[in-house]
């Protein structure tokens, strides 16, 4: 009996491939920075029946009509904005993505990088590294304190859960707005659900961890960051999609809001001449949110349990 056929969008370590052989044909793109390109792509899916797919790869209605003899696509993130879900249903094609093993880890990066901007962690280190440091000042890279200020979680999720319990560490108070009540968390965390208006007018810190949807499209625009406080900092761990990167950079440049820290951007990657880049107050990162050696590996075997439960005849362990 033939194996089936996965392919594997991106380089990924052979060890981690290795156990799957006997089960599978299986095949890869030969570069791990770079994704694959289009044409390939497309005619490698025509011979195969799976896919292991990056957040980097557009599987839309085009290609999921054109390959719907696919039975799955696991894509090795938690969020799936990069898939047409409706038009997979349509084509009978599964879509997986790997929730659970990133929470904490994609939490600590949240963690970091509100430290990171809120005490200029980034700004102060290339200031020794540029060699620019002669005296001890008072007021040298003050930043904000992050213990006890009140922090507002927007997209109440596992990992907005799992921030919020970091956050109570630092003896913060938190705030959340998510479309449905978390009251395993109200009552836990002591976390108040609120109104995403009065959320963001309260918060110190304003985190964003809602997926990419049509209702998020830049829920965080001109409005949103005018009602913030002037010494209110953001941060975007979620998908660039759900902010207006327009009205950031002009709130961020008059000072309406104090500093921001992202690690998603609209396009990704973001250039380095990108408006955004060049403010002193914002602290960027390449999409990392999850990126540790052990929730990596972790995600790509969840790929390949849901890839096998599939071409088996059985349910994923994580559908989408
Ligand atoms: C995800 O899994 O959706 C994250 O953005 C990857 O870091």
């Amino acid at each position: 009996m033939t194996k089936p056929r996965i392919y594997i969008t991106r380089k990924i370590p052979a060890e981690l491939v290795e156990p799957y052989a006997n089960q599978f044909d299986i095949r890869m793109w030969e570069k791990t920075d770079e994704p694959v390109p289009r044409d390939i792509l497309l005619q490698e899916s025509k011979q195969a029946d799976g896919l292991l797919c990056m957040l980097s790869e557009r599987i839309d209605k085009d290609f999921l009509m054109e390959n719907s003899h696919l039975k799955i696509v696991a894509n090795m993130a938690v969020g799936y904005d990069n898939i047409d879900v409706d038009e997979a249903k349509q084509q009978g094609i599964t879509i997986t993505n790997t929730p659970d093993v990133l929470t904490e880890t994609t939490a600590d990066l949240t963690f970091a990088l509100l430290m990171a901007t809120a005490r200029r962690i980034v700004e102060a280190s290339n200031y020794i590294e540029k060699d620019l440091w002669r005296n001890w000042a008072p007021y040298l890279f003050a930043g904000s304190d992050i213990h006890h200020k009140t922090i507002g979680i927007v997209g109440m999720g596992r990992i907005g859960e799992a921030v919020a319990k970091r956050a109570k560490g630092f003896g913060m108070s938190i705030m959340y707005h998510n479309r449905s009540r978390k009251y395993k968390v109200e009552k836990t965390l002591q976390a108040t659900y609120m109104d995403f208006n009065e959320l963001l007018a309260k918060s110190d810190f304003i985190v964003s961890l809602v997926p990419s949807t049509t209702e998020t499209n830049e829920l965080f625009n001109h409005d949103a960051f005018q009602k913030m406080k002037p010494t209110s900092i953001f941060l975007n761990v979620s998908r660039g999609a759900v902010v207006d990167e327009d009205a950031l950079y002009e709130a961020l440049q008059t000072k309406q809001i104090k500093a921001a820290g992202l690690d998603v951007f609209k396009e990704e990657p973001i250039r380095a001449n990108h408006p955004l880049v060049k403010l002193e107050n914002v602290v960027t990162l390449p999409h990392i949110g999850s990126a540790t050696t052990e929730t990596r590996t972790d995600m790509v075997n969840v790929c390949f349990e849901n890839i096998s439960a599939v071409c088996n005849g059985l349910d994923p362990k994580t559908p989408v």
